[in-house]
């Protein structure tokens, strides 16, 4: 028997940091189920995999007098939604023996912010390996903390690893005044090797998944297995997305199996549309169950115009992730 729980039934209170690891729905994922689907992933891979061997740069100490300082590296996997990039960059955390972190880009920004410089640095500045999921300079704030704190870690001797659905030197274009930042983004550039994936959307499928009729939802909300079920209404998600910051979606969604989510329409607002985003790439890196009704087609969830925007990435991938899950069983 299984319960079925309203959002409000839910605690959504801010919660100590996440454990800086890699998420359900790629916790056990391997390099050796990695299957390149194009030549510049086979690279990714073998590139990936030697990352980790890599030695890191040493500069100075040629003469005894001469101080001797070493300096971490980074690989950046860039390239569209679907092409295996978090699959590397988990199998990457799998295998690696050493002092390890894996973090949402946003996850890191939120703890540099909630520990503030000096105590993210000393407490979090001093591992081997950072696995960092969706590079993302979105505003001129966190373009600076990230490159305050990344070049602490290569200072260390750290190596990170990154993905990310927009080249290094685009970043921030179109979501705030990049060009002013231009220096900083360079600088978090340099230490990068970049990689471009090419190849097709492993999640593709057949054809676009259809969103449910209410009767069908109810009848799988019904038989499904999932243990804690939670029933919510379109409105009612978007109410609880505006009033809290996206960090604690994580922990909204940690508190479920499974969401049936009904009367899907249009998304009105383009920040709506990115607590969307943010809300799904959480319960699809959680593995939580999802189930979708509504009379519309799962393509026009976005207006057109916003898949034209700055965003446009972010919304195919959130269709490509909600198709995905749409159809799991
Ligand atoms: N070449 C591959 N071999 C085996 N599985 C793959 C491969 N590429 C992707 N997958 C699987 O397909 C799904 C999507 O891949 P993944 O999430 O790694 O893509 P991504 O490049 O990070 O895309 P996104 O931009 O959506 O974050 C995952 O379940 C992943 O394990
Ligand atoms: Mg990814």
């Amino acid at each position: 028997m299984s319960d079925v729980y309203r959002l409000n039934d839910l605690d959504i209170s801010a919660k100590s940091l996440p454990e800086f690891t890699p998420p359900p729905r790629f916790g056990e994922t391997k390099f050796e189920s990695y299957k390149p689907q194009d030549p510049s992933q086979a690279d990714a891979l073998q590139k990936t995999q030697s990352f980790l061997n890599a030695s890191p740069d040493v500069q100075g100490g040629r003469f005894p007098w001469q101080k001797k300082t070493v300096l971490g590296k980074g690989l950046y996997l860039d390239g569209g939604f679907g092409v295996g990039k978090t699959h590397l960059l988990a199998s990457a955390y799998s295998a690696y023996e050493g002092s390890k972190v894996y973090m949402s880009f946003s996850e890191l920004v939120h703890a540099i912010g909630v520990l503030g410089k000096e105590k993210a640095q000393l407490e979090l500045g001093n591992n081997r390996l950072y696995c960092i999921d969706e590079f993302e300079l979105d505003d001129p704030g966190n373009t600076l903390i990230v490159k305050t704190f990344l070049n602490y870690v290569f200072e260390q001797g750290g190596f990170v690893l990154t993905t990310s659905n927009t080249p290094p030197a685009a970043q921030g274009q179109g979501r705030f005044n990049a060009s002013d930042f231009k220096r900083e983004i360079q600088s978090i550039a340099e230490r990068f090797e970049t990689l471009k994936l090419e190849g097709p959307d492993y999640r593709k499928r057949e054809k676009v998944a259809e969103l449910l009729s209410t009767g069908d939802l109810e009848h799988l909300e019904r038989t499904e297995p999932a243990s804690t079920k939670v029933d919510a209404h379109w409105s009612e998600l978007f109410t609880l997305l505006q009033s809290n910051h996206p960090i604690r979606y994580a922990h909204l969604l940690k508190q479920m199996d499974a969401l049936y989510l009904r009367n899907a329409e249009p998304i009105s607002n383009q920040n709506d549309a990115i607590r969307f985003v943010h809300f799904i790439d959480k319960l699809y890196d959680l593995k939580i169950g999802f189930r979708l009704s509504g009379d519309i087609a799962l393509d026009d969830l976005f207006d057109d115009s916003y898949k034209n925007s700055a965003y446009a990435k972010k919304h195919y991938r959130c269709l490509s992730r909600i198709s995905e899950l749409l159809e799991e069983r």
